[in-house]
């Protein structure tokens, strides 16, 4: 039975992941704010949790009501059959999520959505014992336990059962990161919305940090599953979880080989390079990148190759001297990176380098509180 399924970005990225699912062949995806809504049956959801490289969560859209208050929202949530969605000892953490809303504050709504689903059971359907349930602000606090999301935004209320568990940017095989991490979802989200072609052209980061853009590139174009197989997926606690289908679609898409896949690294800080070298090893992708302990005025291109694409997020410019870390980009890619391809995180304050050709807004989203955009370009030969 086909169901609606909410996966969730970064405001601004919505396009990006509605092109994802419809290369999944979902049916009928629908661009929200912030995300994507769709219809799937078990298989197609599975599908999504397990091989979206974009999205953050994906979740079962299980109700949605009106509520300008909490007594509002206890009620809506109390007539809504939870004996259909939660067995016999099934336990449920309650996460609430306020924005602009008449409900004061996630702890009210919470325990509005709490009380709602108790006294259904208690009062309504007494002859079923109801679930356990719990507040939190948090996670979940076991494996076995599930997860309801409410969120108002106004006084539109959405409750949604989280498939995922936690944010899906964590793949579980970053433990070392610099000072100013990317998001793996982001680094995945970069990678999509430019034509790198692994086969032919070499991928160069030359201020990699812990190496996420090219770990990220790497186990996309060999086909390896977005997280390591141990990841810890809500779903598996449902009811209805089918554990024979998840595990099929873990191997959907058998890994690739690519021959000349040509993957470099390099930054000026030594340490964060050895912490991208153990993720790339945790990754399964040590053997396919190359990393070079090298300040970007020092770099030359690899080798004498084809010509490929700069991949990279710089510094965001808060610092005076990260300021001039464009300067300097924009000389060394006029002097020595002559037809190379330009893609650049910057924040919305940050100017793209002078590169002498026409840079291109390709994304403009919201990335860790910030406004950011991807800048592609191309430099002369
Ligand atoms: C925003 S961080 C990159 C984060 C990275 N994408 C990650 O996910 O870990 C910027 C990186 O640029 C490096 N960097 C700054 N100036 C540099 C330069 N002139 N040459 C090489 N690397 C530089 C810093 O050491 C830092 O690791």
């Amino acid at each position: 039975m086909a169901q609606t399924y909410v996966a969730i970005t970064s405001p601004g990225l919505e396009d990006l992941l509605l092109e994802e699912l419809r290369k999944m062949k979902i049916k009928r995806p629908k661009k929200i704010e912030g995300g994507v809504e769709f219809e799937a049956t078990s298989r197609g959801f599975y599908e999504v949790l397990l091989w979206s490289r974009i999205a953050h969560r994906v979740m079962l859209r299980v109700t949605e009501f009106r509520a300008r208050d909490q007594r509002e929202c206890y009620k809506k949530t109390r007539r809504f059959e939870w004996e259909r969605l939660f067995g016999e000892g099934a336990n449920v953490a309650i996460r609430g999520v306020v924005h602009s809303s008449y409900i004061y504050g996630s702890g009210a709504l919470s325990k509005s959505v709490m009380d709602g689903i108790r006294d259904r059971y208690a009062f309504d359907k007494s002859n079923i014992k109801g679930p356990f349930l719990e507040q939190t602000e948090r996670g979940r606090s076991s494996e076995d336990q599930l997860m309801l999301l409410a969120r108002c935004e106004e006084d539109r209320c959405e409750l949604s059962l989280e498939g995922s568990s936690g944010s899906m940017h964590r793949r579980g095989w970053r433990k070392c990161t610099g000072s100013a991490p990317l998001r793996e979802s982001i680094a995945a989200a970069m990678l999509q919305a430019i034509d790198w072609d692994p086969a032919t052209e070499p991928l160069l980061d030359p201020m990699c940090g812990s190496g996420t853009i090219l770990i990220e590139a790497m186990r996309k174009s060999l086909s390896m599953l977005p997280r390591l197989d141990d990841h810890d997926y809500g779903v598996c606690a449902w009811d209805n979880f089918k554990p024979e289908q998840f595990e099929k679609l873990q191997s959907l898409h058998p890994q690739k080989t690519i021959e000349g896949l040509k993957v470099i690294g390099r930054d000026q800080d030594a340490e964060v390079l050895k912490c991208a070298g153990e993720n790339a090893k945790r990754a399964g992708v040590k053997d396919f990148v190359r990393f070079e302990h090298v300040a970007f005025a020092d770099g030359q291109p690899p080798e004498d190759g084809p010509r490929g694409w700069i991949v990279s997020n710089p510094p965001y410019g808060e610092r005076i001297e990260d300021g001039e870390i464009l300067r300097e980009l924009g000389e060394g890619l006029r002097e020595r990176f002559k037809g190379w391809n330009v893609a650049l995180l910057l924040s919305e304050k940050q100017r793209p380098p002078r590169i002498g050709s026409v840079w291109k807004e390709r994304l403009v989203f919201r990335n860790g509180g910030l406004n950011v955009k991807l800048w592609v370009g191309q430099v002369p030969e």
